[in-house]
């Protein structure tokens, strides 16, 4: 069998471990990739004159075809294609099956090392503008919830305890809010891999007078890398790539989370469709929301792969190193993990309706202290002050079991003569909401606004 390499050495190299070193079975996913670094870089060398336009030609149709033929899954898997070490020996051979000697000229000046690096760049550049419009489904789709929600009222927790009462719609937008910084952190990703490393060689550069600024416009790269021996070791963008979809899963995991709390009997705010739920074969009566906790159990995944990575490129001498192979499942994996658990979570999502009575009446009750305290210093009492009266009230109404609206006028002085009669208006859960002033509050005014400032961008990011 003869490989990329088969002249140095003796005989075949043993089957396992050439097996153990292939990486063809995963990184076919970059065909469409090295094949168009393939026809820039013949069409760089035909411009350098080092290919004659018969060749050069020849390789250009050549690899037009292949093209083709990778439409059809079978493609990759002929016997020929199972002795390929990777994705870069199948074209290769490919090409010299279709052109003969032209197409043992194509790999003139350039190294594999080089080749992977400007593979995997061109496969994000394609691929980070669909995870960042799946982001988009998932936030166009709380957009809605949001819009659905009107002026229903729920709870806010901190610590999972009550806190203070929202508007609905600003809990779902502030999962929205998370999103965002995912869509904006992958176009930061797209603009670290938009470098072309070829030209770098195997290492040092290339001996062929290669025009690399009309390489990287005809890929499409808006600059070149400054150093070759860095350029073929530097997976430093996949790292990225996989923080940010690690970060991407948080989001979704901790949005799960929610969801699979509100919707439980527990706090019963909202409904699962039963299109997105599962039963028990126990248990007649349940309705598990599955997806939801597989989407919070894959972040794991992500996460892992995250950690992973960054341990493989920790111990490699600066250049290129075969641990570098290593990316390439990292990265699918992740992607495919973030891309499957952002569909899922849109398709839950938009099928949660929402219980308003539910919510707003546990947006009611003992989680209005604070504003009963707010009352007392719009009456000119200091704010530590109030904190210790209503502590002492609420205290009060715990061991009595009842609440600030089962207070006469009368009992509600006994705790400070400034409450008056209009106290019972002013303690309400829509009442709360309406007395917030910021622009990131849960006012019903600055939630409409940040709802209209979100579908403004949808507009643009769908
Ligand atoms: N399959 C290799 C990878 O994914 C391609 C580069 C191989 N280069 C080498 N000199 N072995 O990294």
């Amino acid at each position: 069998m003869s490989h990329l390499w088969s002249g140095r050495f003796e005989g075949d190299p043993d089957a396992a471990l050439f097996e153990f070193g292939a990486s063809f079975r995963f990184d076919r996913r970059l065909f469409p990739d090295d094949v168009l670094g393939s026809q820039a870089w013949a069409e760089a060398l035909h411009r350098a004159g080092v290919l004659s336009d018969k060749d050069a030609s020849a390789i250009a149709g050549g690899l037009q075809q292949i093209l083709a033929a990778g439409s059809d899954p079978a493609f990759f898997q002929s016997e020929p294609a199972k002795g390929d070490e990777d994705v870069h020996a199948f074209v290769e051979r490919e090409l010299v099956h279709r052109v003969g000697e032209a197409g043992r000229r194509l790999h003139t000046g350039r190294s594999r090392n080089e080749q992977v690096a400007v593979d995997l760049r061109l496969y994000l550049k394609r691929r980070i503008p669909e995870m960042q419009r799946a982001l988009a489904s998932v936030i166009s789709v709380l957009a809605g919830q949001a819009e659905r929600a009107g002026d229903a009222l729920m709870p806010s927790y901190t610590h999972l305890r009550r806190a203070q009462p929202i508007l609905v719609a600003h809990f779902f937008l502030a999962h929205a809010s998370a999103f965002r910084r995912d869509h904006r952190r992958m176009a930061f990703v797209l603009q670290e891999i938009d470098e072309l490393p070829l030209g770098s060689g195997a290492i040092a550069g290339t001996s062929y007078p290669i025009d690399v600024k009309w390489l990287a416009e005809r890929l499409g790269f808006s600059r070149i890398v400054a150093n070759s021996i860095d350029a073929t070791g530097d997976r430093d963008f996949v790292a990225s790539f996989l923080h940010t979809s690690a970060l991407a899963m948080i989001h979704v995991s901790r949005l799960a989370e929610d969801l699979i709390l509100f919707t439980s009997e527990e706090f019963g705010f909202m409904e699962l469709a039963d299109t997105a739920a599962t039963g028990s074969s126990l248990m007649p009566q349940k309705k598990n929301p599955d997806p939801l906790e597989l989407v919070r159990g894959k972040a794991g995944r992500v996460i892992g792969r995250t950690a992973g990575w960054l341990t493989t490129m920790k111990g490699l001498p600066i250049g290129y190193s075969k641990d570098l192979q290593e990316d390439k499942e990292a990265l699918f994996e992740a992607e495919d993990t973030l891309r499957a658990s952002l569909d899922a979570t849109a398709s839950v999502l938009g099928g949660i309706s929402l219980n308003r009575a539910a919510s707003g009446r546990a947006a009611s009750g003992l989680l209005l202290a604070t504003d009963v305290a707010d009352y007392l210093v719009g009456k000119g009492v200091p704010f530590r002050d109030a904190h210790e009266i209503v502590g002492a009230l609420v205290r009060r109404l715990l061991t009595e079991g009842r609440g600030f609206d089962d207070l006469s006028v009368d009992e509600w002085r006994r705790h400070s003569p400034l409450f008056e009669a209009d106290v019972r208006q002013a303690v309400s859960a829509s009442a709360s909401v309406a007395r917030k002033r910021t622009p990131q509050s849960t006012h019903p005014d600055s939630v409409a606004a940040a709802l209209a400032e979100l579908k403004t961008w949808l507009r643009s990011a769908i």
